[in-house]
């Protein structure tokens, strides 16, 4: 699971995670083996109206990856950590596999000053506010152009309805007034696309004229 979730910016809530937690219980006795959850969280400090409920809290069988690419803007640098839950049964073990996965099977492995470094950097993190500011512009703005999508409460995308129900052809239109999206079906979700603000506000400022010219091609925009 991955939450806040790229590409729709929407926390879970506790009371999922709790069902989860059951389900996974209950399929694990079901099945006689465990099941395990990986919840990816490299957003979980980039939220906007919310908290983000611990997963740890609601499912004994999780393991929590996470990375410092975006609450650090530490992209590339490939650093980020692993917590196993202490209610996994054997998870001494499962914590020296993953340590010889990464120091052994050759994966890519952040140099030991970064790692000092990042240790004490666990309670910082970017500064969402600029973030917030383009959430409530590009959101406020593409709502009102008549496209619809879910208000995301964290990470820093958009995944509004395709108003085309191709989504390739509607990337491809976008193009052509300088808008790139990534098409929904890249995310196993045709008939969406996804918008990345995690740029200057500027920029989208300056692509609204843009956003309202390609409304107008799709007939999105509603007349008054
Ligand atoms: C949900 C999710 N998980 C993991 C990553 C990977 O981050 P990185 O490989 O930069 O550490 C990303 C990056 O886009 C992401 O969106």
């Amino acid at each position: 699971i991955n939450s806040p979730n790229n590409p729709t910016g929407v926390v879970y809530p506790s009371e999922i995670l709790a069902w989860l937690g059951r389900l996974v219980a209950e399929k694990s006795q079901e099945f006689r083996r465990p099941i395990y959850v990986i919840s990816d969280e490299p957003y979980a400090k980039i939220v906007y109206d919310v908290q983000v409920p611990s997963v740890l809290k609601y499912i004994d069988n999780v393991i929590v990856v996470t990375s410092h690419s975006k609450d650090l803007a530490l992209a590339g640098e490939r650093i980020g950590y692993i917590a196993a839950s202490p209610r996994i049964d054997n998870v001494g073990l499962l914590l020296e596999a993953l340590v010889f996965c990464n120091r052994t099977l050759g994966f890519v492995n952040a140099p030991a000053l970064m790692q000092r470094l990042v240790a004490g950097l666990q309670r910082e993190g970017v500064d969402i506010e600029e973030y917030r500011q383009n959430r409530d512009l590009l959101y406020q703005s593409l709502t009102q152009l008549g496209f619809e999508m879910v208000r995301p409460q964290g990470a820093f995308y958009l995944f509004p309805k395709s108003p085309l129900a191709d989504d390739v052809e509607f990337a491809r239109i976008a193009l052509k007034y300088n808008i790139l999206v990534v098409p929904g079906a890249g995310f196993g979700r045709p008939g969406y696309f996804r918008l990345a603000y995690c740029v200057d506000k500027s920029v989208i400022e300056n692509s609204l004229p843009a956003w309202e010219a390609l409304a107008g091609e799709l007939g999105l925009i509603r007349q008054c």
